[in-house]
């Protein structure tokens, strides 16, 4: 693995292979009563917060904690950022700290590249989602969580399987990660949405675009809708919520045309009734509660394999009663 985790381009096949190995070693103490391991004893993790987030911030925080590492939560809001600090100052006082880890969710994209190769601060920079750029760590929860359902949790598993990502794309780092992500997994991905909310530039992407929800369902092996970013919209990509849902959401009479093992995933926040309806987030395809059970996981091993080197946590895990 590179030192930090910026984009899901950084990752090799073989290194998101290891991730998604690690993580199931991970996954298994979540089931243990005491979930913690000494792996990241007397090491610190910030988790520097510029954006809203609550999964995220919560789950890189229990990941942290249960390595054992020491976690500083910092929240743009109530800290000297809310007084015109800049990245660059606050990146040097996280340094004088001596963070070994910087977990960074910031509106603007680039903004974990630019801590990360400014020579600010020596430690691993995890991107947490930045702009509508990237999101790493959620592509390789929702891999995982695809390949345990998908795969056979084997190496290779999710090669030649058909993901529908669908809504808006445009404003979806999520989107972009998994595209990048599923591909050097070997999976197919088709990005489903109105034209109004696909990237310009699309064509490069290593993905089959389609407007048509309808004729994508039936093939897919796993469903992941995007949530309608209406905070990043300044302008009418779509008529009406109601003409949205009605082309692009998905809902109990859609849910009917899945092969039977397909999964349905959304990454949250969920708007019920726009891009997904109540009946279908809570039906037994739904994998959206497990999603978040597995992202502690995921974040526990790319913490773990950024911070302690490339060998496998199996030993460590089992030694741990
Ligand atoms: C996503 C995000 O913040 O990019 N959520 C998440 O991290 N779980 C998607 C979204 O906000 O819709």
């Amino acid at each position: 693995m590179k030192r930090h985790l910026l984009s899901a381009a950084d990752l090799t096949r073989d290194d998101a292979e290891l991730v998604l190995a690690t993580a199931d070693e991970m996954r298994s103490l979540a089931d243990r009563p005491i979930k913690k391991l000494p792996a990241l004893r007397g090491r610190t993790v910030v988790n520097l917060f510029f954006e809203d987030s609550t999964r995220t911030r919560i789950s890189f925080e229990a990941a942290a904690k249960r390595l054992s590492a020491d976690v500083i939560n910092f929240a743009a809001k109530g800290s000297s950022l809310s007084k015109g600090e800049s990245l660059k100052d606050t990146a040097l006082t996280l340094e004088a700290m001596g963070a070994d880890a910087v977990v960074v969710r910031h509106g603007s994209s680039g903004a974990p590249h630019r801590l990360a190769h400014s020579g600010w601060v020596r430690s691993s920079v995890v991107n947490a989602g930045d702009g509508t750029h990237e999101h790493p760590t959620q592509a390789l929860l929702d891999a995982f969580t695809m390949w345990k359902h998908l795969g056979g949790s084997r190496p290779g598993g999710l090669e030649g399987r058909k993901i529908a990502i669908v809504g808006d794309v445009l404003h979806s780092r999520v989107a972009r990660s998994n595209a990048l992500l599923l591909r050097t997994l070997g999976a197919e991905v088709t990005l489903v949405a109105p034209p109004t909310l696909l990237p310009v530039g699309i064509e490069g992407w290593p993905v089959e675009t389609s407007y048509d929800l309808d004729s994508v369902l039936p093939k897919a092996d796993a469903v992941m809708m995007l949530r309608v970013q209406r905070e990043r919209m300044h302008g009418g990509f779509f008529p009406t919520a109601r003409e949205y849902s009605r082309r692009y959401g998905l809902d109990g009479k859609r849910m009917a045309t899945l092969q039977d093992h397909t999964i349905v995933m959304h990454p949250g926040p969920m708007v019920r009734g726009m891009e997904i309806t109540a009946d279908v987030a809570d039906s037994d395809r739904s994998v959206i509660v497990e999603q978040v059970t597995n992202g502690v996981a995921v974040r526990m091993a790319v913490l773990y394999l950024l911070l302690s080197g490339n060998e496998p946590a199996g030993s460590m895990v089992e030694g741990e009663e």
